[in-house]
């Protein structure tokens, strides 16, 4: 229609994460570690709210099984309208009895044609691909067109790794907390094979770096201009 700006193809993708000074995303066996301090805890439940959907893999279902809600405590708000949450599923691995398919919130599974499972009514089912893995473009894609105008991705590290290495992030955010974890078994910011050569690896341009909590807030953006707008924000 005339004077109205078509919808984007895909939702505007916020990557966010906490890691140790030494780039680890949990602690061996990827048990959950606590790495974010309340203000850091606060300003990840204002992006939930700002964007509106929330992303992670199977394999942070499993290992941190958590809600996905807004703490609307921690912004000293009223609750509001619930975030998506979405998650990952390409194989059929989400336990049954996942606080992320609990019925309290609108909630998305992405999921493959090799797959053979159901989800409880309650879930959307978004079909992505062929599989193993979800394709993020038909996901994101998808997304769109159910209504969502931004996603913040949370991890864990090969669903991080799989959004950076197909340049679907606009923004990423990293929390550094000043502690350090070790590496072995320790999952990183990125799974997966390492980059061989600066032709392969993924290049980001800093945008800021502040002091937060007892660690630093550090926000870039990818080297290629991001081709989605942010949502207008919401708090
Ligand atoms: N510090 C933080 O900010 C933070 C945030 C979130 C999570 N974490 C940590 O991250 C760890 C979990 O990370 P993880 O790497 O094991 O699991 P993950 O990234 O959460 O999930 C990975 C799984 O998702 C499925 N998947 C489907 N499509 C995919 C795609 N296109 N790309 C990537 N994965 C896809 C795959 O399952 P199939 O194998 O079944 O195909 C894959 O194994 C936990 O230790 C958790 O505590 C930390």
């Amino acid at each position: 229609m005339k004077g109205e700006t078509a919808a984007p193809a895909r939702p505007y993708v916020h990557l966010n994460c906490a890691v140790s000074l030494d780039g680890r995303l949990a602690f061996a066996g990827g048990k959950q570690a606590a790495l974010s301090g309340p203000r850091d805890l606060a300003r990840v439940q204002a992006l939930r709210v700002q964007l509106g959907a929330v992303l992670v893999g199977v394999g942070t279902v499993i290992l941190d099984d958590p809600s996905l809600r807004v703490h609307w405590d921690l912004l000293h708000q009223d609750p509001g309208p619930a975030p998506v949450r979405i998650c990952l599923d390409g194989t059929g691995r989400l336990p049954a009895a996942a606080r992320f398919l609990d019925g309290t919130q609108p909630t998305i599974v992405a999921t493959t044609k090799s797959a053979r499972r159901s989800y409880p009514p309650s879930v959307e089912t978004i079909l992505a691909g062929p599989g193993p893995e979800v394709d993020l473009t038909t996901l994101l894609r998808a997304l769109a067109a159910y209504g969502l105008r931004g996603v913040l991705v949370e991890g864990g590290s090969h669903v991080i790794a799989s959004f950076l290495r197909a340049r679907l992030v606009d923004r990423m955010t990293v929390y550094v907390a000043p502690v350090l974890i070790g590496e072995d078994a320790a999952p990183s910011l990125m799974a997966g094979p390492a980059s061989r050569s600066p032709s392969d690896w993924v290049e980001l341009v800093r945008e800021s770096v502040e002091p937060l909590d007892d660690g630093v807030l550090i926000s870039f953006r990818p080297r290629s201009a991001p081709a989605i707008p942010p949502p207008p924000a919401s708090l």
